[in-house]
Parts: C-alpha cells; sequence; structure tokens
C-alpha cells in the first residue's frame, strides 16, 4: 500500500552475509558430548552449525558481510553514514564493535555503535537504524546483526552448546518515498527475565577473576524450558499483533521471517498467524541460533533465493535475552533478483 503523504520510509537497498567455512554437525557434537543427531533435530530443528576458527571474531565476520553488501549496492564504504551493530559477542567490551567494523571496511565518514538485545538484536538496531532514515539526517545506514556464539559456548553442557553458531548479516537502509521500507514494528523488554538466560560474569558486576573462569561463569547460562515457555508466547503474540494492526492477513504475508532459535518456537508463531509453511523462512537446520545474525541471514537469503518481489508484506520477529522480543513490519522495495 503506498502512503500517500509521501512519508520518508528506512527502505532495505542492499544485504550481505557472513558465515565461517567450519562446519560443526549434530554428528560432531556425538562424539563431544552425550548428545545424539535425532535428539538435536527432533528437539530443535538444527543439523548444522558454522564455527569460527581461532583469530576470528565478530568484527570479521559483520565486516565481510558489509563489504558484500556494499559491492552489491555498488557502493564505497566512505558513503556510510552510520553503522549500527547489534551483538551480545562483541570482540572486546571496548571499543565497540562498530568502531571496529568502521575501521576494517574504512568508512571515513561514519559513526556508529552497538546494541545488546540478544536474540532481537537485529530487531532492535532495525529500528534504531530507520529513526536516523526517517528523520531525513541520515542518507546510508548500515545494520549488522553478528554474533560469535561459539567464544561463550561451553562446549562440554549438553543444554546449551548444541543449540548456537556463528554468523553475520547485515542490511543497507536508505530514504525511499515510494511507500518502500519498514512500515511498522513493536518492540519490548522486560528484565525480569534475564535470570532465565545470560553470562555472569566478565562485567561490573562480577569481573573476571581465577574464581570466575574455575567456575566456568564466562559462559551462557540458559533454563531452556522457561525461555521456550516466554519465547512461544512472545514472539506468536508480537507477531500477531503487528500483523493485526496492519490488517495483514496469513495469506497476505508474503514471508515470515522469525529468529532460529528453535523449530518448535517457530512453528508456534506460524500457527498463530495462520500461515502456510512454505511463507515461513526456516534455516536453523544449517546455522542453529546465531543470536542477532539469525533475522539478517534470514532476509538474505531469501532475496538471494528469488522469494521476494518488490512490494512484498514481510514481518520479522525474534525473542531473546533481556527478555527482549519484537516484529516489525516491511514492504520489500528490492526488485526481485534475476
Ligand atoms: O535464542 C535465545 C532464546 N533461546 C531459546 O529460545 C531457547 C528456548 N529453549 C529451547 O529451545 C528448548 O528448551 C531446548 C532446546 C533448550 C531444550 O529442549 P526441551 O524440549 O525443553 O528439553 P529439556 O531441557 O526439557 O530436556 C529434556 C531432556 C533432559 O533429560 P531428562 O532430565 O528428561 O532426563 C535433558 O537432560 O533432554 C536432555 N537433554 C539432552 N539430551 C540429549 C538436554 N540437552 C540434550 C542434548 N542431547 N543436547
Amino acid at each position: 500500500m503506498n502512503d500517500p503523504s509521501h512519508k520518508l520510509l528506512a527502505d532495505i537497498t542492499a544485504v550481505g552475509m557472513y558465515v565461517p567455512p567450519r562446519v560443526l554437525s549434530n554428528f560432531d557434537l556425538e562424539k563431544m558430548i552425550d548428545t545424539s543427531d535425532e535428539w538435536i533435530r527432533t528437539r530443535t530443528g538444527i543439523r548444522e552449525r558454522h564455527i569460527v576458527s581461532k583469530g576470528q571474531a565478530t568484527s570479521d565476520m559483520a565486516a565481510k558481510a558489509v563489504e558484500e553488501l556494499l559491492k552489491n549496492r555498488g557502493i564505497t564504504a566512505d558513503e556510510i553514514d552510520l553503522i549500527i551493530v547489534g551483538t551480545v559477542t562483541p570482540d572486546m567490551l571496548f571499543p565497540s564493535t562498530a568502531a571496529l567494523v568502521q575501521d576494517k571496511i574504512g568508512a571515513g565518514k561514519a559513526w556508529g555503535f552497538d546494541v545488546s538485545a540478544g536474540c532481537s538484536g537485529f530487531l532492535f538496531s532495525l529500528q534504531t537504524g530507520a529513526q536516523f532514515i526517517e528523520s531525513g539526517r541520515y542518507q546510508k545506514v548500515v545494520v549488522v546483526g553478528a554474533d560469535t556464539m561459539s567464544s561463550i559456548v561451553d562446549y562440554t553442557d549438553r543444554n546449551t552448546c548444541v543449540l548456537f553458531g556463528d554468523g553475520a548479516g547485515a542490511v543497507l537502509l536508505e530514504p525511499s518515498e515510494n511507500g518502500y521500507g519498514i512500515i511498522d514494528s513493536a518492540l519490548k523488554i522486560d528484565g525480569s527475565g534475564g535470570k532465565f538466560l545470560h553470562m555472569k560474569a566478565g562485567g561490573s558486576l562480577m569481573p573476571a577473576s581465577h574464581d570466575t573462569v574455575d567456575r566456568k561463569l564466562h559462559y551462557i547460562y540458559q533454563d531452556g524450558k522457561s525461555v521456550f515457555k516466554f519465547a512461544v508466547k512472545g514472539m506468536a503474540d508480537i507477531s500477531y499483533e503487528v500483523a493485526r494492526r496492519n490488517n495483514l492477513t496469513g495469506d497476505m504475508i508474503r514471508l515470515f521471517i522469525p529468529h532460529q532459535a528453535n523449530k518448535r518456537i517457530i512453528d508456534a508463531a506460524t500457527r498463530r498467524l495462520k500461515l502456510d509453511d512454505a511463507r515461513v523462512l526456516i534455516n536453523i537446520d544449517k546455522y542453529a541460533n546465531t543470536t542477532a545474525a539469525t533475522i539478517p541471514i534470514g532476509i538474505y537469503e531469501a532475496y538471494r533465493d528469488g522469494k521476494l518481489n518488490q512490494g512484498d508484506d514481510i514481518l520479522i520477529a525474534a525473542f531473546g535475552a533481556g527478555f527482549t522480543w519484537g516484529a516489525i513490519y516491511i514492504k520489500w522495495g528490492l526488485a526481485a533478483r534475476a
């Protein structure tokens, strides 16, 4: 639906992604811990995940995703105004991953910052980036979701280590006046959920020490069952809310691109939206949960595979640590890839 008021919208005009080449399959994990390919597949939908090699960090993957995006758009890094990186696995506590990416790609005039919102990191970053475009202040905003989950996963803990992978995805936002772009969003945070999913040490509350290392406090802690319960309701409800208030029925949504934490959580949201499975992007089998990267990687693959056409209505949604959750409605603006 074109906006008659010619409101400035933030449109996605290029996409990029990167996953490291090394693959860790369920069968590899069978050799490391007491698990099975069957358990992992049926409980989560995951078959394999990509893992960085030694020395490779979040900013390296993010920079590669942004470089691909620039190539696809045919522009150079010095045209970028702003870089926003959603991540919970920055290379280091400071400087920000955005600063490291800015330097790696040589974005001479850009400023930037990181957004910490767990698995909703890309949604929060995208909505933040969109405000800078809608205000008319900036012309080219790069939004990245990138996480090196292998850096905070305990590969002796079968409850968590099977769930996560590494990767990065990026989109370019530019102003549009033709009705294409980010139309609506609903974003939420509820810190009372923090106790179910967090990393205990390494921050100001419990700085790193021999003791914190010995007690394995620098790894992901997750109460999977509780998070699952909140995620099923949270992601389904907010997706439904954004769809309903934009009069989007299941048959109008061209593609639903949800966070990829567990296929069963995605199925619950799909049912709530009354969507056919063909309208839901699933790639958890290949990448597992890459936290802030799942959605931009999903957008990238959908576009690459010709699943997105100009004018399509798409819905993206996530739930994650915080708790944080949200959904964003996008009128897709790029012409389908030939
Ligand atoms: O993206 C950030 C947000 N995170 C999420 O959305 C994750 C939400 N949670 C989940 O996806 C699921 O809760 C999990 C996949 C983490 C776990 O699935 P579940 O169906 O809730 O399993 P469970 O935790 O209830 O465990 C069932 C059994 C347990 O054994 P007992 O106690 O019944 O004997 C676990 O010890 O499965 C066992 N188990 C495993 N068995 C084989 C747990 N992990 C494994 C494993 N392999 N990797």
